[in-house]
């Protein structure tokens, strides 16, 4: 009996999907080669160490239509891919016909009430409000603990390189990703996540359990197709961010006490957290709720960890294939100094170009997800209402990129002919990242420190493949690029 309910339910969930399938209003769109009956690219997608990779292969391939689509049973059924720039500026532009998906709130539903996830005068409202935050004035206040945390990355590395004279093999994205972490624990919530106790370690390790959850492919999948699993017993206590909440709601509730008598440190007067909390909309008076300060300090970390550290891993990357090109960066940040650094000795053309090339080709954040609110057209091509739609590959449209596929930093350069708007590795219009100046001024020091000190090199392309496969960063660059990369004493 059991058995006949099981098959029926199988037979009958398999029906509807081919039924759907058959119906969709993408049929019309082309899609990769090797897509299966119901479960379509599900197995080209979570098999690929590089996500990057593959969804450039099918950008080129349907580079013509500027165009396709991918069937999956992950974030929902049949997905539609826009990879031509113009479309792209289109769809990012109207945020009232293609707002964001509910898709990051089925894995962080701690930052439903932050900027990430809310909409319309709610999203304006705390843009606004967070911007200063974010701003160059006030980027010189972070650059100190930038500079305070490269340090230490920077001490750990020499020892590690002095064991090892002719150069040392060192696992970058793991130590970019705890220069990362401490940095947003200081300037979000101005806590030393390495040094403090009790709450920040609490704190630590319900991150790590969450992301833990995320990163298994099978329960990832799940969730995305039938949301409702994240509130199973043992699934619940990881992804719902109860252990983060209890650590968010009680550093707000300090920041605030300490805001009332009057004892800030001088750090924790300019971070993050207290700008939130003293931020007041010009016109109306309105501040954010604790609610809303708790879900953005989470935001933040969402946001800016592992897309930062992947930044840097994927920077040093480059710069350890490309020789020549290392030499011109060390030359420029030679002169840069030894220590009290401010956001102007950074203006660094060479390595800024360097670095957006480095995002343009392996964008770390590969989740601009969106969802059309009324029909639309592409081209000469309809789509009806509820089209959920994926954009990310738009950065290698040759319409707006001479030669695509090299990596030319000189494009990025101030005075080339790159048109305005075509980047899209920060997002683009009224979502763009607000992080953007942030995690290129901190990619900047970190990685400019590393040139200063160290050469980089690559002896083996396919140095330690399992290890990257094994961690697969979520939100960021799913890559099988080694990690591993030899670090030489100048
Ligand atoms: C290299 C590092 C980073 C990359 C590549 C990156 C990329 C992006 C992208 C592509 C978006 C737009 C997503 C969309 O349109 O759906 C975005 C939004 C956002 N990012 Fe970043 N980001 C980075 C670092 C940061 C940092 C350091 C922070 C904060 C400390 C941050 C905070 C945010 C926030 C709050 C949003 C939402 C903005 C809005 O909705 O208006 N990001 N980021």
């Amino acid at each position: 009996m059991f058995l006949l309910i099981v098959g029926t339910i199988i037979v009958a969930y398999v029906s509807f999907v081919l039924i759907r399938q058959l119906l969709s209003p993408l049929r019309g769109v082309p899609e990769p080669n090797g897509g299966l009956p119901i479960l379509g690219h599900t197995l080209k997608i979570t098999s690929s160490t590089d996500q990057v990779a593959l969804q450039n292969k099918w950008a080129e391939q349907f580079m013509d239509l500027g165009l396709y689509k991918t069937r999956s049973l992950f974030y929902g059924a049949e997905l539609l891919h826009v990879v031509r720039a113009k479309w792209c500026r289109y769809v990012l532009g109207s945020p009232e016909i293609f707002p964001r998906t509910d898709f990051l709130n089925n894995y962080f539903p701690c930052m439903a009430d932050g900027v990430f996830l809310v909409q319309d005068e709610q999203h304006s409202f705390q843009k606004s409000l967070l911007h200063g935050a974010f701003s160059e004035s006030h980027l010189e206040n972070y650059v100190t603990i930038f500079e305070k945390h490269t340090q230490k990355l920077l001490a750990k590395f020499t020892s590690m390189v002095k064991k090892s004279p002719r150069g040392a093999s060192i696992d970058l994205l793991d130590h970019a990703r705890a220069l990362t972490y401490n940095i947003i624990g200081e300037v979000a919530f101005g806590v030393q996540f390495e040094e403090e106790l009790g709450y920040a370690n609490k704190f630590t390790d319900a991150t790590t359990k969450h992301y833990d959850a995320i990163q298994n492919s099978a329960l990832s999948m799940l969730i995305g197709f039938f949301p409702f699993v994240r509130n199973f017993p043992g699934v619940r206590e990881n992804i719902k961010g109860d252990g983060e909440r209890e650590f968010l709601k009680k550093i707000v509730a300090d920041r605030k006490r300490k805001i009332q008598n009057g004892s800030l440190t001088e750090s924790e007067k300019k971070d993050f957290l207290t700008f939130a909390i003293q931020g007041k909309d010009a016109k109306t008076g309105k501040t954010m709720t604790d609610k809303e300060i708790e879900d953005n300090c989470f935001s933040f970390l969402i946001g800016g960890w592992q897309t930062t550290a992947t930044t840097i891993l994927i920077c040093i990357h480059q710069m350890a294939q490309h020789p020549e090109m290392q030499a011109r960066a060390r030359k420029e940040v030679e002169k840069l100094p030894k220590g009290d650094i401010k956001v102007s000795n950074l203006d660094l053309p060479y390595l800024t170009a360097f670095i957006k090339e480095s995002l343009r080709f392996y964008p770390t954040v590969s989740a601009n997800a969106r969802i059309s609110t009324k029909d639309f057209k592409l081209g000469e091509l309809e789509f009806p209402k509820g089209t959920k739609m994926f954009l990310y590959t738009a950065n290698r449209d040759p319409e707006e990129f001479e030669h695509p596929d090299e990596f030319i930093p000189e494009r990025f350069m101030p005075g080339s002919q790159m048109k305005a708007g075509s980047f899209f590795s920060f997002g683009w219009s009224s979502t763009i990242c607000l992080g953007k100046s942030f995690a290129l001024l901190q990619t900047r020091l970190a990685v400019a420190r590393l040139l200063q000190r160290f050469s980089f090199s690559i002896e083996k392309k396919d140095l330690d493949m399992t290890l990257a496969k094994k961690r697969k960063p979520f939100l960021a660059i799913r890559t099988d690029h080694p990690s591993l990369i030899c670090f030489k004493k100048l």
